[in-house]
């Protein structure tokens, strides 16, 4: 039977690059994302998958209860199992504005998807797993499973015209700590990886200003970071050969995060 990955905005950008490795690798994956359900990709992720039960959609929010509680029971009634999640989905402030003058509106927006959202589906999918996982499991043997959250190199990087994404990003760190100690007896281990500078709708605004900080040395890997690089990272943590590590930071960032003089 396969295991099961929940990759959150799995349909798009850095987490259709994660949903293809995952599968690749041998999971079935189930996405969350708020656009309707994008019939033609998903008819091509189960045929490159080769199986037509190895893809599911769901359409919601992350940043809503609600829609975790139907994406959990979604996944466990398709498949009886979860494995895997990737807290993927994210934003960016509609409109970058400078720290003086940015809205508290913005700020709850960014927040609400970016940290409370992936905070409390990491609570609903822990609470999940310790309740499908069996009473005599050993917990001790390896871990039953794995969480996996998306931050930034926002998370220390400052940028005073998005203030509340590096807030969202600093806060992911965090709950991955929170979470990685929490679990720890549980069977479940936490990462947080960690990206640079990836192509990506998300940055496709801003491609002129890094494309000239990129050729200007913002980087020792003087390339965009693509989908892939940071899925690599993902099915690297995803696949429980790293058991006796929980809360660790993997950057996908061509070393932009490395001090130089
Ligand atoms: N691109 C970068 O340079 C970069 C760097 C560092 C970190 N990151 C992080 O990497 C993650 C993915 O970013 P990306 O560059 O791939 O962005 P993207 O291309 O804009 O994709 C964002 C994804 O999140 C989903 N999403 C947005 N709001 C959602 C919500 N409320 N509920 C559920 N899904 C939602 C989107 O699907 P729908 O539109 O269907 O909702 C989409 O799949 C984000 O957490 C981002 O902060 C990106």
């Amino acid at each position: 039977m396969r295991p099961v990955a929940l990759v959150t905005g799995g349909n798009r950008g850095i987490g259709l690059g994660i949903t293809q490795r995952l599968l690749a690798d041998g999971y079935a994956v189930s996405i969350l994302a708020t656009r309707e359900e994008p019939a033609e990709l998903l008819d091509e992720l189960r045929a490159h998958a080769q199986d037509d039960k190895a893809v599911r959609y769901v359409r919601g929010s992350v940043a809503d209860p609600d829609d975790h509680t139907r994406y959990l029971d979604d996944a466990v009634d398709a498949w009886g199992r979860l494995d895997v999640l990737v807290n993927n989905a994210g934003v960016a402030p509609l409109e970058r504005a400078d720290l003086l003058s940015a809205t508290p509106e913005s700020f709850d927006r960014v927040l609400g998807i970016n940290l409370r959202g992936p905070y409390f589906l990491t609570q609903g999918f822990a609470n999940r797993v310790i309740a499908l996982r069996g009473a005599d499991v050993d917990l001790t043997a390896r871990p039953v499973a794995t969480i996996i959250n998306m931050s930034s190199i926002s998370a220390s990087a400052v940028s005073t015209n998005r203030g509340e994404y590096c807030v969202s990003k600093a806060g992911v760190a965090m709950a991955t700590q929170l979470f990685a100690v929490r679990l720890a007896p549980e069977g479940i281990v936490v990462y947080e990886v960690r990206p640079g500078v990836v192509a990506t709708d998300m940055t496709v605004g801003v491609t002129a200003k890094y494309d000239a900080l990129l050729a200007g040395g913002l980087a020792p890997i003087a390339r965009w970071g693509r989908p892939a690089d940071v899925a690599g990272a993902v099915a690297l943590l995803a696949a429980g050969q790293t058991p006796y590590s929980t809360g660790e930071v993997f950057h996908v960032d061509g070393g932009m995060h490395i001090p130089t003089l």
